[in-house]
């Protein structure tokens, strides 16, 4: 694997073998990380954060996995510095690149992060778009491959709104993994056809099934994982939860869904969740429209057979890889 001064926007640019590589990369420093062994390849280079959304588990993972490489980093959030509103990407991208050795970006389109890399002489890292979460995508392959054992012909369905970054994501990071991609959503919310029938393309190669489908307990009679995401994701108008709780309720991970799964069958979610009213707007909305829990109940959420907290915990060791691999 030679990442060396590569960007890291979406896994579709990377070959399978590089991204087997992160993976394992991430397991080693993992294991460092755990067994107190230093790991610092980095030392003396820094690292820009731009938050243009909020996040706890991205920005924290950037920042320990810099650290512990080493590094120094500037957190820039979503307010307070000159991008956007006095400053074009073009020109952020040219001073942060004379000053830093890599550049991360969490914002809105996709063309942001790659205009940001164009213009860019250091690698840029794509902290999660509108369109993709790559980096997410390294996390949740990691950890399950440590939980199952594998990735060839594991069988994940993605329940909910597969239109945006995770549903997209995760059916790339599946094709190029070789893994069996199921986008449970109701009709006309499944990705688009263009970057399917590239997935499709790859999954030809790699060994991966690329498959829709609307009713969830078909879905997930032999799933190996089901995995969810909030409904209504950051950026969008509050205007969407209406039809999106209309749309979304028969989708929702509960014991029930889980119950018609394998025995076997793990529980994912790339965090934050709203399985419970303890948090302003799942508060908000549940109590609105009589629920206890959105996109997963608690029980599931708080169940052996949840491995979300491994899963946010594995963000950090992945995206230490990808800056590893891209700047030592
Ligand atoms: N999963 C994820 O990206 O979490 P944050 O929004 O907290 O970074
Ligand atoms: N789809 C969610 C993912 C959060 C990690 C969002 O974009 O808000």
């Amino acid at each position: 694997m030679d990442l060396k001064g590569k960007d890291f926007l979406t896994l579709l640019d990377l070959s399978t073998e590089e991204i087997k590589g992160l993976l394992d990369l991430a397991a080693e420093l993992k294991a460092k990380k755990k067994q107190g062994i230093p790991h610092r390849l980095c030392e003396g280079k820094n690292i820009a954060l731009i938050f243009e959304k909020t996040s706890t588990r991205t920005r924290c993972a950037f920042e320990v996995a810099a650290s512990d490489l080493g590094m120094g980093s500037t957190y820039l959030g979503p307010t307070g510095s000159q991008i956007g509103i006095k400053e074009s990407i073009a020109d952020t991208a040219r001073v942060l690149a004379g000053m830093y050795d890599a550049i991360e970006y969490r914002g809105f389109g996709q063309q942001i992060v790659e205009e940001l890399a164009e213009y860019s002489k250091v690698p840029v890292y794509n902290g999660l778009t509108n369109e993709f979460h790559p980096t997410q995508i390294l996390a949740d392959m990691l950890t399950i491959q440590e939980t199952l054992g594998k990735l060839q012909g594991v069988h994940l369905v993605f329940m909910g709104d597969a239109r945006y970054n995770m549903g997209r994501s995760l059916m790339v990071g599946c094709a190029k993994l070789g893994l069996h991609f199921t986008a449970c959503s109701p009709e006309g919310y499944f990705p688009p056809e263009d970057l399917t029938n590239t997935c499709k393309e790859i999954a030809a190669e790699t060994g991966a099934v690329i498959d829709f489908a609307s009713d969830p307990y078909e879905a997930v009679k032999d799933a190996d994982v089901i995995y969810t995401d909030i409904w209504v994701s950051m950026g969008e108008p509050e205007e969407v939860w209406d039809e999106r709780i209309r749309l979304m309720k028969p989708y929702q991970v509960n014991a029930e869904l889980m119950a018609h799964a394998k025995d076997s069958c793990i529980f994912m979610h790339c965090l934050p969740s709203y399985h419970d009213l303890k948090t302003a707007i799942g508060k908000k909305v549940g109590e609105k429209y009589g629920m206890s829990a959105l996109e997963v109940t608690d029980d599931v959420f708080e169940s052996e057979r949840s491995v979300v907290f491994e899963e946010a915990e594995n963000r950090m060791h992945t995206i230490k890889a990808v800056i590893a691999a891209t700047l030592s």
